[in-house]
This record gives C-alpha cells, sequence and structure tokens, in this order.
C-alpha cells in the first residue's frame, strides 16, 4: 500500500512539474551526450541464445538491455531506455535498424499515463512494452499504446530512439535531429 501510494505520489507530483515546465528537467539543463554506442551487435547479452534478459514468445526470444541517454540517471530516471533485439519478422519502422545479425529498436521507458517506467514483456500474442502501475501496454514495433489507460486516454506513444550501425557492429544512439535527442519527450511521448 505504501510504495503503491509512494509511486502514485511521486507520479502525480512529476506530472505536476511536466505541465508547467513543459519537460523532464528543470532550468539547469546539462549538455546531452550526443551521438553514443549503446551496445554490438556481437554482444552476448543481445543473443537470444545466451541472453539472460528476454521476452519468451512464439517468434523466439527478444533480449534486451537498459540503458541512459541523452542523459545519465544522475540527471533523471526517466531518461532511462531499452534496446531489444526483435525478431527478423517484425515490420522495420522510423528508427529501427536491420543488421547482418538481428533488427533492433528502442524507446524511452518512461509511461506517458503517470510516469512509472515499463518494461518488456508478451501479451495479446504480442511482444510489448508494460506498465507495472496501471496495466498500459505499448507495441514493440512502434510503441504505440494498446492497452491500458495511454490506450483509453488516446496518449501519444513512447518516443523512440534513432538507432544506426557502424562498419564494427556498434548500435549508435542518434540524435533525430540537432535539437531532438529523443523523437518525443519522456512521460509525455511523441510531440
Ligand atoms: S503510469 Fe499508469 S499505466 Fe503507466
Amino acid at each position: 500500500m505504501f510504495l503503491q501510494a509512494a509511486v502514485g505520489g511521486s507520479a502525480v507530483l512529476v506530472a505536476a512539474s511536466l505541465a508547467t515546465s513543459g519537460g523532464i528537467l528543470g532550468p539547469l539543463v546539462p549538455p546531452a551526450k550526443g551521438p553514443a554506442t549503446i551496445a554490438n551487435i556481437y554482444d552476448a547479452e543481445l543473443d537470444p541464445a545466451k541472453a539472460t534478459n528476454f521476452v519468451e514468445g512464439p517468434l523466439g526470444r527478444m533480449p534486451y538491455k537498459f540503458f541512459y541517454w541523452p542523459y545519465d540517471p544522475s540527471v533523471s530516471p526517466y531518461y532511462r531506455n531499452v534496446l531489444a533485439r526483435v525478431p527478423d519478422s517484425l515490420p522495420t519502422t522510423d528508427g529501427s535498424v536491420q543488421t547482418s545479425n538481428g533488427k533492433y529498436v528502442a524507446y524511452n521507458t518512461t509511461c506517458v499515463h503517470l510516469q512509472c517506467l515499463v518494461n518488456p514483456g508478451y501479451a495479446d500474442s504480442q511482444y510489448r512494452l508494460q506498465c507495472p502501475c496501471h496495466g498500459s501496454q505499448y507495441e514493440i514495433t512502434d510503441a504505440v499504446p494498446q492497452r491500458g489507460p495511454a490506450f483509453d486516454l488516446n496518449l501519444g506513444r513512447l518516443p523512440r530512439i534513432r538507432l544506426t550501425v557502424d562498419n564494427n557492429g556498434n548500435i549508435i544512439a542518434e540524435p533525430w535531429d540537432p535539437s531532438d535527442n529523443l523523437e518525443g519527450v519522456p512521460g509525455i511521448g511523441l510531440h
């Protein structure tokens, strides 16, 4: 009960803060990281046969890892993102990258309902991102809400991260444009 109240209370505070500031950071915004290598296509943690963090589904395992970008956790916990290696047969969308060793997507994990952090999961026969607080679910291929309050309230999808891959197999998080690192705002969604 206490934990629920604490989570709910902090979510309301954050929501109020977002409403007044229009963003997740205060006025002292540090420099963003810029393009950053977040993984390599040959990392064991992204290998379906070796990964310890994965979602099991009929199309195979979906390994994933969390990372912070374009700010680290000391700036805000709401810049936690997830990188997932999705089954190759799932559609490619803006920002995702198909490599010689897997297809990858990355999203910010701050729920656009009341700012809890979502996690990879499987529901309705789909690979999803699921919110532990009130049950919102987002499609893994495009982060559009499919269930729960984020869907019922017709809220925007989770911010996507634009991925590229270099000749060494490094997966790189890239700003969408110089002024817009994520495609959207954590906790608010696509703008
Ligand atoms: S915070 Fe309410 S569903 Fe995620």
